[in-house]
């Protein structure tokens, strides 16, 4: 089957994502004019190791590559240095040099915690991501922001290190977990909703062949996200000139109602769903955005069967509270908020005080 290639143009270390269906089994050849070496160190999690392991080890080794298959227990507990000190002493002892690969086979997970140690062995070596679900193949793979965890906070310690290439093979979200599933389509709608009015209509339209996970069609919102967040990232690859920050439309609620919510009770992706509908019903109150973009949110999110409101689910409003208000983001009480004016177009606003976004959140979890 024809692959489609989107083109990430870093001015210094341009990539491409490789989408479609059957692309695992290409990998070895896709990946041959990236890379220098041969010898690859597959990191997966029990899960993607045990269901896409041997399709990839197979694919890499008909292209002449040694491969050697590293698993960690699934789970964001893997992201830790505990972890990838573990894995740095395996690929010290399989005798990886600074031209081997690292491939990230898994979730978001697995590609934060294969690039950070790709980043880190060796003064850094080449990584090649193969995201396997939703989230990671819209959102995290692309855009080389790689690390782990702390007790004190999530993603503390990281680098930047984009990757080599990015191979996706929609093929493997059939075995998905729904939930799963539900919580990558939040950021899918994240995109459309900065980005891609027509998108936006597409998946409204489209919606029950979305979540029969027809493959042909997620290849191609695979692909068209890899299009928006690498035209977003390489004009600002390490956050520096502010222009990267519409990607966060959704993630100050977002991230604050994650840090209220029990472990696990509530995915990122399920958080930023909430978050977009708050923070889009401050902005049409305020008069920053039209009045519907709230409720087209809202329909288009139920439509595709990802939760839009927090009802049952215990949220700390404390916690979260705390969390918006000592957001880094803000500056004299306010913050730099992106704000969907109509969908498909979103535009970085000072206009919103952290006070209304409190109030929202308190609202939220009544
Ligand atoms: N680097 C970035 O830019 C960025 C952006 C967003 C999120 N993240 C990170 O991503 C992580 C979350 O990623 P995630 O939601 O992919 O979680 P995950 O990696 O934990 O994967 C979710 C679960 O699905 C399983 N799984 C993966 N692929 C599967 C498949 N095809 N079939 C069946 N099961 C499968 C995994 O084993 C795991 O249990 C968080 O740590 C977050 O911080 C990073
Ligand atoms: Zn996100």
């Amino acid at each position: 089957m024809e692959l489609r290639q989107v083109a990430v143009p870093l001015a210094d270390r341009p990539y491409t994502i490789h989408v479609g269906s059957g692309a695992l089994a290409r990998l070895g050849e896709l990946v041959q004019p990236a890379t220098e070496g041969q010898s690859a160190a597959v990191v997966a999690d029990e899960t993607t190791g045990a269901l896409f392991g041997g399709r990839v080890a197979d694919s890499l080794e008909r292209g002449g590559w040694r491969c050697r298959l590293l698993t960690v227990p699934p789970g964001e507990a893997s992201k830790t240095l505990a972890v990838a000190e573990h894995l740095w002493a395996a690929l010290a002892d399989a005798g990886m040099d600074r031209v081997s690969v690292v491939f990230a086979l898994g979730g978001g997970v697995i590609g934060d915690l294969a690039g950070f140690v790709a980043a880190t062995y060796m003064r850094g070596i080449d990584f090649v991501t193969v995201p396997t679900t939703l989230l990671a193949q819209v959102d995290s793979s692309v855009g080389g922001k790689v690390g782990v965890d702390l007790p004190q906070a999530k993603n503390l310690v990281g680098a930047f290190h984009q990757p080599r290439a990015v191979v996706v093979d929609p093929d493997t979200l059939t075995s998905l977990p729904d939930r799963h599933f539900a919580a990558g389509l939040g950021e899918v709608v994240k995109h459309a909703a900065i980005a891609d009015a027509n998108l936006f209509d597409t998946l409204g339209r489209e919606a029950d062949r979305v979540r029969a996970r027809q493959t042909s069609l997620l290849g191609d919102i695979v692909a068209r996200n890899g299009e928006i967040k690498a035209s977003v990232v390489s004009r600002d690859p390490e956050e520096r000139s502010g222009l990267r920050a519409v990607l966060n439309y959704g993630h100050t609620v977002g991230h604050a109602i994650e840090r209220g919510a029990r472990a696990w009770e509530l995915l990122h992706g399920e958080a930023v769903a909430v978050g977009m509908i708050a923070e889009a019903k401050v902005a049409a109150r305020l008069g920053l955005s039209d009045a519907e973009v709230p409720a087209q949110l809202e329909a288009l999110l139920l439509r595709l069967g990802v939760r839009t409101s927090l009802a049952g689910t215990e949220v700390n409003v404390d916690l979260a509270v705390r969390a918006l208000r000592t957001d880094k983001k803000i500056v004299v009480g306010a913050l730099a908020l992106p704000v969907v004016a109509a969908i498909g177009s979103v535009e970085m606003t000072n206009a919103v005080s952290v006070d209304e976004l409190v109030r929202e959140v308190e609202s939220l979890a009544e």
